[in-house]
């Protein structure tokens, strides 16, 4: 049935442009996600594959990843889908319009994307309202529901702790966990922030604010080897809950046509540079602390690589796109199939 209905749906959103698309779903779903949520849970049961991610017993290691819905106006509906638990933003504290358009490429023949978005949101005060309001109602969906933090545009380099700090502030009360995101190619200097001491003046910024909500760090997939292991370590001593590995790319050589977009890539030509950069982070982890493991998943093998190599949990954009919303029932029943005798 929902093959059925995505067979209708995805040439339609597809001879859009993919903001278009994007901006047409998002506000469709988030004008009634409870009730299109009731509507697509039964399309989407799947076997349960329980997992323990900070205290919460997820349904299922696959989770929403960030990006999506950057202003969390759909977040009763994302669970439907059989999420086990979805990342909201990146906020910042400032709300911003983003990069100018067109901004985002779908690139079919690929399954991947390309984006320079640039932390486009409503910012963190919002997100908060908005959080507040669902759990006012009694709306807040049984997964964890995650907020992914950015630097605000407006906010210089230096003064970036506190700007992740005034957002973490805001959301403390309301978000399951934060992810601390110094990893998008797309806000000039963002990255440099990866560098151990803004990292460690973020970090411990972030940690302090967030008053013992569990924090993650999402890292690049375009650090250096060493850079990863510097990155867990810091992480590991200031206290955070997770590493989330990896953003977009800025590497284009993993395209078979490079279509000279600016920006962070994604989807499946990611898939085996992100996997062996999740594999630096394991090893510089060395059990220590929980890794999730995210770009260019599509496949219940895939899934299944990533636990089988110590994750504690996946997430995935891109795929949903291409594959449309069936894509995690699948990834759950083949994933139960292969692992039943
Ligand atoms: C259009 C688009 C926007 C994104 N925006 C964000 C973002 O705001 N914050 C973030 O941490 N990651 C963002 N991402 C990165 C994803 O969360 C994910 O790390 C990356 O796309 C790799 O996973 P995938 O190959 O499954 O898409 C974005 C990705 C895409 C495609």
């Amino acid at each position: 049935m929902m093959n059925a209905l995505w067979a209708l749906g995805r040439p339609l959103l597809f001879s859009l442009d993919a903001e278009t698309a994007h901006h047409l779903t998002l506000s469709t779903l988030g004008a009634a996600p409870r009730l299109l949520g009731a509507i697509a849970r039964p399309l989407c049961t799947a076997p349960p594959q329980p997992t323990t991610l900070f205290g919460h017993t997820l349904p299922s290691p696959i989770g929403l990843a960030a990006g999506l819905d950057k202003d969390g106006v759909a977040i009763p509906f994302w669970p439907a889908l059989g999420f086990g638990f979805i990342e909201v933003g990146t906020v910042t504290a400032h709300a911003q319009p983003g990069n100018p358009k067109p901004r985002m490429f779908r690139l079919v023949d690929e399954r991947a994307i390309i984006n320079r978005m640039g932390f486009n949101n409503g910012g963190s005060a919002a997100l908060a309202k908005r959080m507040e309001h669902l759990k006012g109602r009694g709306h807040w969906p049984s997964v964890p529901v995650g907020a992914n933090i950015g630097k605000s545009k407006v906010t210089a380099l230096e003064d970036a702790a506190e700007d992740y700090a005034t957002s973490a502030r805001r959301l403390a009360d309301v978000a399951d966990y934060f992810t601390v995101n110094v990893s998008s190619p797309n806000t000039p200097g963002l990255r440099s922030l990866q560098d151990a001491d803004p990292l460690r003046r973020i970090l411990d910024a972030v940690l302090g604010a967030a008053n013992g909500t569990p924090t993650t760090l999402k890292l690049a997939p375009d650090l250096t080897d060493e850079a990863i292991h510097d990155a867990v370590e810091l992480a590991h001593t200031a206290g955070v809950d997770a590493i989330i590995a990896t953003n977009t790319t800025i590497r284009r050589d993993l395209l078979s046509t490079d279509p000279n977009q600016g920006g962070g890539m994604s989807g499946a030509p990611l898939w085996p540079f992100a996997r062996d950069r999740i594999q630096v982070a394991l090893a510089a982890s060395a059990g220590r602390i929980p890794v999730i493991g995210v770009g260019g998943i599509e496949s219940a093998d895939q899934v299944q690589d990533l636990l089988e190599a110590g994750c504690v949990a996946v997430q995935l954009y891109s795929s949903l796109i291409f594959q449309g919303p069936g894509l995690i029932r699948r990834l759950r029943r083949d994933g139960h199939n292969a692992a039943s005798p």
